[in-house]
Order: structure tokens, then C-alpha cells, then sequence
């Protein structure tokens, strides 16, 4: 009984007295452990006479009980108290904010990625350039209504006397000729990204924004390799249930020239609000004209080729379902989390 007694004092003292939780782990095994004076206690209980072994053992329980409640309260205590004072190095530390590449960039990165698995090089060209390659080139002489379309910023300064003023490019058709004045002899395969420039801006047009021209010229090539080639890139970037559908239109730089169109991913082309009529508008392209091959000193009695070009907001737009281009260029961090 004295034993007992003895022996739970100097285990609460023990344990009162720990310092830090390094401390009160290593008494653990010493006051609970199977070598230790109360499993001892424990052990020898079958020594003592019948009559007191009931009570001893009760008595033992008791004290372990008692103890262990002891130890836990202290190290509650302990773990609160090094949490105040110390760095808690097992704590989970804060989570790093990552970022990641606009919108924009990323659908470049993708429209590059697809069109390279046609043999398209990615070629860059002037975002401020002469009227020559912008107009001139591609069969929309001075002064010809057709450049109405383009509402150009025009650049204050000297022009030159064979390709005339400055301009912040409105469309990277102006890459065409320069494709074809770098190669010389086709076959060309180009696609060329860059920004363009537009006095417009309502909820599908801003000032600034991307357009994306593919260029190919070769022998006896035709409008199905267009359409193959749209329906190619529609399939992969926006899914595999998407069809394309040429629509006739006018360019002087192509001939004959369609409009593109997607199905709407909304309502699978059944018409919905945002298409109306199943159908969405991709951009443009044609069959390039033989004036324009001539301007990039091809001969159109042996290449044909085809070109096109779609502004990349737009085609994200349709992607995404965006109600408005203009937000992605509003640096709203909550909008461009989410892509
Ligand atoms: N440059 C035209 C536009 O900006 C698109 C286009 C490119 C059309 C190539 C035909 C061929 O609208």
C-alpha cells in the first residue's frame, strides 16, 4: 500500500515537473512502460496474500488511471504553451499563390501546337507596318473602299515612296506577302500571331487583340484542303463533335473568299440564344487571289494556296462561352483564376 502511495507521488512530481513535451515523452516509458515500478507493482501482485490482493490491485489500477489523466492535462498545457512560444516546424506551412499564363497566351500556345501537327511554322511579322502589306499588297490599291473595313490607326510619320505610310497592323493578312517574299519558292506553310490594331471596342471587339493567319501555297492546292484544315484545327481545340461550314463572302485578297462558321458548342448547332442559328463565326479565309501571288513574285499559273485568319479573343470567346471579350483584358484577378 505505502509502496503504491510512494510510488505516485514521485511519478506526479515527475511528471509536474517536466519542462518541455522531450521531457514528458521520455517519462512515459519510465512511469507506464512494462519495466517500469508500477508494472513491477503489478507483476509481484500474485506474491501478496489473497486477501489483500484485491484491494492492491484496485489500488494500482487507480494510481494508473490517475497518472495517465495527470500526464495528458500536462501535456495538453505543454503543447498549448510551446505553441505561443516556439515555431511549430510540423505545422502546415501557407499555401504559395500560383499564377499562370493569360488566357490569351495559353489559346496561342495551343492554336501554335495544332497547326504545327500540319506542318505550319509559327513566323512572325511587323505589328506596325507599311500600307504595302497591309492594303496594297493584298489587292486594295489607295483610296479603295474595301479598306473601310479595317478602321486603321494610321502612324504619324515619314512615308516611304514605294510602300507608303505606317500602320498599326489591323489584321496579320500583312504577313502573307512578307511569307512569300522570305521563301520565294513555295511551299510556304506559315501561321503567323500577332496583335492587331482596330478603332472598335463593344462587348466582341477591343482596340488591341490577336489575329491568328495561316498561309499555304503549293502546287494544286485546293478549297478541300481548307476545309480539311479547318476542320482539323475545330475538332481539336474545340472538340471532337464540332463541325465547320463555309460561308461565301468577299476579300479582295482571296478569291473566292468564305466566312468560317463553327457549330455552337452551346446547343450542338440547333440554335440556341447565343448563336441564334446553330452556327457561329470563326473568321475568315479564300483561296489566296492570284494578284496577291503576284505581289509576292509567285507565279499563280503554278501555286495555288489558301489563308485564312481569325481573331484569337473571338475564338476563345466561343470556347468558353464568354459574354464579353473586353474582360479579358480588365486584369480582374477573379475572372482570370478561372481559366
Ligand atoms: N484579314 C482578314 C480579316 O481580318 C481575314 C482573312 C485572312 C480573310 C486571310 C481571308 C484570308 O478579316
Amino acid at each position: 500500500m505505502d509502496n503504491i502511495k510512494k510510488l505516485r507521488e514521485e511519478a506526479e512530481t515527475k511528471i509536474l515537473s517536466a519542462q518541455n513535451l522531450e521531457d514528458l515523452n521520455k517519462l512515459y516509458i519510465e512511469i507506464f512502460g512494462k519495466n517500469s515500478a508500477l508494472a513491477n507493482l503489478t507483476k509481484n501482485l500474485s506474491s501478496l496474500p489473497p486477501e489483500s490482493r484485491r484491494q492492491a490491485g484496485a489500488n494500482i489500477n487507480q494510481a494508473k488511471q490517475d497518472l495517465e489523466k495527470l500526464y495528458q492535462t500536462k501535456r495538453v498545457s505543454l503543447v498549448t504553451n510551446r505553441k505561443s512560444t516556439q515555431i511549430d516546424v510540423t505545422a502546415p506551412g501557407k499555401k504559395q499563390q500560383l499564377g499562370h499564363l493569360h488566357l490569351v497566351s495559353q489559346a496561342i500556345e495551343e492554336i501554335v501546337e495544332i497547326f504545327s501537327k500540319l506542318g505550319f511554322s509559327l513566323q512572325s511579322y511587323p505589328e506596325v507596318d507599311w500600307d504595302w502589306y497591309a492594303f496594297e499588297a493584298l489587292n486594295m490599291p489607295k483610296g479603295h473602299p474595301a479598306r473601310d473595313d479595317w478602321e486603321t490607326f494610321f502612324v504619324d510619320a515619314p512615308q516611304n515612296p514605294k510602300y507608303g505610310r505606317q500602320v498599326l497592323t489591323p489584321h496579320t493578312s500583312n504577313g502573307q506577302v512578307r511569307e512569300m517574299e522570305a521563301v520565294k519558292t513555295p511551299p510556304i506553310r506559315m501561321i503567323n500571331i500577332s496583335r492587331c490594331y482596330r478603332r472598335q471596342i463593344d462587348v466582341s471587339h477591343t482596340p488591341m487583340f490577336h489575329q491568328f493567319e495561316g498561309l499555304l501555297v503549293d502546287k494544286k492546292v485546293s478549297i478541300t484542303d481548307l476545309k480539311g484544315t479547318f476542320d482539323f484545327f475545330t475538332k481539336t481545340f474545340f472538340g471532337p463533335n464540332r463541325i465547320t461550314r463555309l460561308r461565301p463572302h468577299h476579300f479582295r485578297f482571296t478569291e473566292p473568299s468564305f466566312e468560317v462558321d463553327v457549330t455552337c458548342g452551346v446547343c450542338a448547332g440547333r440554335g440556341c440564344r447565343l448563336c441564334k442559328e446553330g452556327w457561329l463565326e470563326l473568321g475568315g479565309s479564300g483561296m489566296v487571289h492570284p494578284k496577291v501571288l503576284e505581289a509576292g513574285k509567285i507565279d499563280p499559273k503554278t501555286y495555288t494556296g489558301f489563308a485564312f485568319g481569325w481573331g484569337i479573343e473571338r475564338t476563345i470567346a466561343m470556347k468558353t462561352e464568354l459574354p464579353d471579350i473586353r474582360l479579358l483584358y480588365q486584369n480582374d484577378i477573379r475572372f482570370l483564376e478561372q481559366f
